[in-house]
């Protein structure tokens, strides 16, 4: 693996998951036309969100990612970005106030357009069509012409993400993630659920302290931190070309960085050693996501943290484990022995979502019990193994829909149909989003009153 990197040597590599374009006359001359457009984040940016992870990967803080499980154009909107934020905002604040750990923000957004798919191809009835394989590459609906890859959408997927980032941007740092503000990201539908209740307590706690500190002369208008926030963007690393044409060199330290976003992930599909998407992603100083399933050997794993992080930095890998409520039992301590006895730094994160799909009347859904449940073992294994359990990455959307069962107002099968929104993979809805964040601020409070009492004692 000492061989050169550049931005392209990943096209000499086998590679999984390449969509079938038309027109390769068409798809370079996009690539080349995105080549020369402004970066969207800056490595400065991606250096800050290393270093926030380096601090949780040592055990200080705590890794909040979630967002869609695919954006798409047709649901682009100011509501939808600051519903998302809003919920996003609600979580983070429950984590660090009922925690009080510093918690690291990444939406999946901005970005999160390509989707690996199992197959190749979709069947309805007696008609078989490609398969959709994200907004970025080709249309949702089951026609022919939508199937069809076409390269312009990547242009689309750019504008999208700019567009996205820049509203993101000014919510973050222009006042509205204000501490000042935590009663008023209550969303209108969450106002009569059970978390409601919980959290207003919550808010009502920190406004008070709030007001004390502005007694003492402690304000949101001396006090930056107050009044705002560092929001990090994220997505998938799967569509190559796109991502090779926003690859810049950094003119501070000479490094190449992606500039699609501040920190990419590796599928459990597109992981294989020798392949493009490690190659690619070994090139790029930015912080790294891999996704860990079942099938991830110990060895595998400690060969792809040598790839992806040979000077074993800490934040640059963040292991993204997705194995399922009922195996993550018989996966993650073997994984974590391995990591710990070689003394690689990495921050570990739970993904509760995609090892917990089922299928329910037709639609693809995941019962919440099983997401909590995966989260709970997540939790236990690290206290037992002595590990820091260090993030959480879950789809999740600000908008009321039903589209993963269970929860606190109890949505059944039968109401999956009513409002099931979704582009690819069921996501929690903020009321339930709030509701594991609730419940994660307990898991770790209780963590750390185990080590007090451990200190103490
Ligand atoms: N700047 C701090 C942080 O990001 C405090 C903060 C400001 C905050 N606004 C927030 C925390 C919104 C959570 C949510 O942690
Ligand atoms: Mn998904």
């Amino acid at each position: 693996m000492a061989q050169t990197w550049t931005p392209n040597s990943w096209r000499q590599k086998p590679i999984q998951q390449v969509p079938d374009y038309p027109d390769l006359a068409v798809l370079d001359s996009v690539e080349a036309r995105l080549a020369k457009y402004p970066p969207l984040v800056f490595a400065g940016e991606a250096r800050r969100l290393r270093s926030a992870l380096a601090n949780v990967a040592e055990g200080r803080g705590f890794l909040l990612q979630g967002g869609d499980c695919a954006e798409s154009f047709a649901e682009h909107g100011a509501d939808t970005i600051r519903d998302f934020f809003r919920a996003f905002l609600q979580m983070a604040v429950v984590l660090t106030f009922g925690a009080q750990q510093p918690v690291v923000k990444v939406g999946r957004i901005a970005g999160q357009f390509a989707k690996p798919r199992s197959s190749g191809v979709e069947k309805q009835g007696d008609m078989t069509l490609p398969s959709y394989r994200g907004d970025i590459i080709n249309g949702i609906e089951f026609t022919e012409e939508a199937r069809v890859p076409n390269p312009e959408r990547q242009v689309m997927a750019y504008r999208q993400s700019a567009a996205t980032l820049n509203l993101l941007r000014a919510f973050a740092m222009g006042g509205y993630a204000n501490l000042e503000n935590v009663h008023q990201w209550m969303l209108g539908f969450v106002k009569d659920s059970p978390q409601a209740e919980r959290y207003r307590k919550l808010a009502d706690r920190i406004s008070e302290t709030m007001d004390f500190m502005k007694a003492i002369g402690i304000t949101a208008e001396n006090h930056p931190s107050l009044r705002e926030t560092d929001f990090f963007t994220s997505h998938e690393a799967l569509l190559l070309g796109y991502e090779q044409a926003l690859t810049r060199v950094d003119s501070t330290s000479g490094d190449w960085y992606a500039t699609s976003g501040h920190m990419i992930w590796i599928g459990d599909r597109t992981r294989q050693p020798d392949h493009a998407h490690i190659e690619y992603c070994r090139g790029i100083k930015n912080p790294l996501g891999l996704k860990c399933g079942p099938s991830l050997t110990a060895d595998g794993l400690l060969e792809l943290i040598d790839i992806l992080n040979p000077a074993n930095e800490a934040g640059r890998l963040t292991l993204i484990c997705r194995f399922g409520h009922d195996k993550v039992a018989e996966h993650l301590p073997r994984l974590i022995r391995a990591v710990e006895r070689e003394g690689k730094k990495v921050v570990w994160s739970c993904d509760p979502m995609h090892g917990n799909t089922i299928t329910l009347n037709n639609y693809k859904t995941r019962p919440f019990e099983r997401i909590l449940s995966e989260v709970e073992s997540f939790f236990q294994i690290h206290r037992a193994e002595g590990s820091h359990p260090g993030g959480i990455h879950i789809e999740m959307t600000g908008n009321d829909v039903t589209e993963c069962t269970g929860g606190a107002r109890a949505l059944s099968g039968d109401d999956l149909a009513d409002r099931y929104h979704t582009h690819c993979d069921p996501r929690l809805n903020a009321d339930q989003a709030l509701e594991l964040a609730f419940l994660l601020a307990e898991r770790m409070k209780g963590g750390r009153d185990e080590k007090k009492m451990v200190v103490n004692g």
